[in-house]
């Protein structure tokens, strides 16, 4: 079938299959040019599939030459209906995985289920032993407890009083104001309910007790600050108090693996156009100004070249990990650095729908989001029918 993109508001209802093949091939390219990591080597990336689980898991393969086993939740296609981009992206990354001689197997189903678990931990048991690196990437809107039953929602809002601020509708490229009403009854619980440690901490348990942790196992799950511009939104508002149990979270983990010399961190990451970004109002608008400035100074980096850095320069350089004094690491500390934050200050000023194509990268920004769904890539021809029913060679 000829697929195209078919937009509604910030997702994206297509995916092409040879678009999200080459995102996953220029990712692959990207990592072997910046030379071999002396990295983990049987690693377990949970939010495989997309954004920064999969930039985890391409950086772990083919920097590290590691095994991997990817947990997700994407949507196979059917006839007539492309699945979703981290099918996709997966089935891509298999592929390539084996031509290379590296295990690559894959799961399909919610992370945050006994059901799940249990299949990792016996493909685990099965095929590689213990796991060396886990990597915690999940972003979910919704998490049915385990243990309840209960099925809680995370909401995007402010806490205490109503937020006013800019925002852009990236295609259209109109800035206008929004304001969002504060959250209410138990939307922290359950916002932290979902994006919270409590699963990265049931993962790494379980894994735990059934002795699949090799001794000196390092566990990282990905967080974010931002700007003061964002915080009443993202740090201050419902999200960050899920960011701020994950980051405590680190601590009782690493904790709980003191007699494996076991680590867990958290990685504080750039913004970044992913499918869970592209959802938080005011984001977008700050994300194209901050493209412009760091595409401009020539430190702009995607998902790749974070992990990469993360990896290269931070996890397993053989020297201790360093972190800021709340033991995070930091590879937000090029977006954050003083000169490039006093710049956007100014420009979110002067940000109107007039001036954003001249001062801040809506076009990036759109490219990106194009790209999340296959659409948009060099060297792809979207031109002529592409098979939809692309299958992930280990899902069966
Ligand atoms: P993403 O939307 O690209 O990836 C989410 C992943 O989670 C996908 O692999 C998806 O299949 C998987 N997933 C979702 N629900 C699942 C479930 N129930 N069971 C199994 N898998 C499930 O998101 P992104 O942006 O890469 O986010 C990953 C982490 O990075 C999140 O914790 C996010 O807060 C954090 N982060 C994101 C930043 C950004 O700007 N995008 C910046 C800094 C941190």
């Amino acid at each position: 079938m000829i697929i195209e993109p078919r937009m509604r508001g910030f997702i994206c209802l297509t995916s092409h299959p040879k678009g999200c093949e080459q995102n996953v091939k220029n990712q692959i390219k990207y990592i072997k040019s910046k030379g071999p990591i002396n990295g983990p080597k049987k690693v377990l990336v949970i939010g495989a599939s997309t954004g920064f689980g999969m930039a985890s898991r391409i950086t772990s393969a083919f920097g590290s030459d590691a095994a991997t086993i990817g947990v997700f939740f994407e949507k196979p296609p059917v006839q007539g209906r492309p699945g979703s981009p981290g099918w996709y992206n997966s089935a891509a990354f298999e592929n390539e995985a084996k031509k290379e001689g590296l295990y690559a197997k894959s799961i399909n189903g919610d992370a945050f289920s006994n059901e799940i678990k249990k299949q990792t931990l016996d493909l685990i048991k099965a095929d590689l032993g213990q796991i060396d690196l886990v990597i915690y990437s999940l972003a979910s809107p919704v998490r049915v407890h385990p243990v309840t039953g209960v099925m809680h929602r995370s909401v995007l809002k402010p806490i205490g009083s109503t937020y006013t601020n800019k925002t852009v509708d990236f295609h259209t490229g109109i800035v206008s104001e929004i304001s969002i009403e504060p959250c209410q009854g138990d939307d922290i619980e359950n916002t932290v309910a979902v994006m919270g440690g409590e699963d990265w901490a049931m993962w790494i348990d379980v894994l735990k007790a059934e002795n699949l942790l090799a001794k000196g196992a390092t566990t990282v799950a990905y967080s974010y600050i931002g700007p003061s511009l964002t915080e009443a939104v993202y740090r201050k508002g419902t999200i960050g108090r899920a960011k701020d149990h994950l980051e405590a979270t680190a601590f009782a983990i690493t904790d709980s693996l003191k007699s494996l010399e076991g680590k867990a961190f958290v990685s504080v990451n750039k913004a970044l156009v992913t499918q869970a970004s592209s959802a938080i109002p005011v984001i977008p608008l700050y994300i194209s100004l901050l493209y412009k400035i760091m595409k401009e100074e020539g430190i702009h980096e995607g998902c790749i070249e974070q992990i990469q850095r993360l990896f290269y320069d931070r996890l397993y350089t053989g020297e201790e990990i360093p972190t800021d004094d709340k033991g995070r690491i930091r590879i937000d500390d090029w977006e954050m650095s003083a000169e490039v934050q006093e710049k956007i200050a100014i420009l979110w000023e002067e940000a109107t729908s007039e001036a954003l194509p001249e001062i801040g990268d809506l076009q990036g920004y759109k490219q990106d989001f194009l790209n999340l769904f296959g659409f948009g890539f060099e060297g792809v021809d979207y031109l002529t029918d592409a098979n939809e029913m692309v299958g992930v060679s280990s899902i069966i």
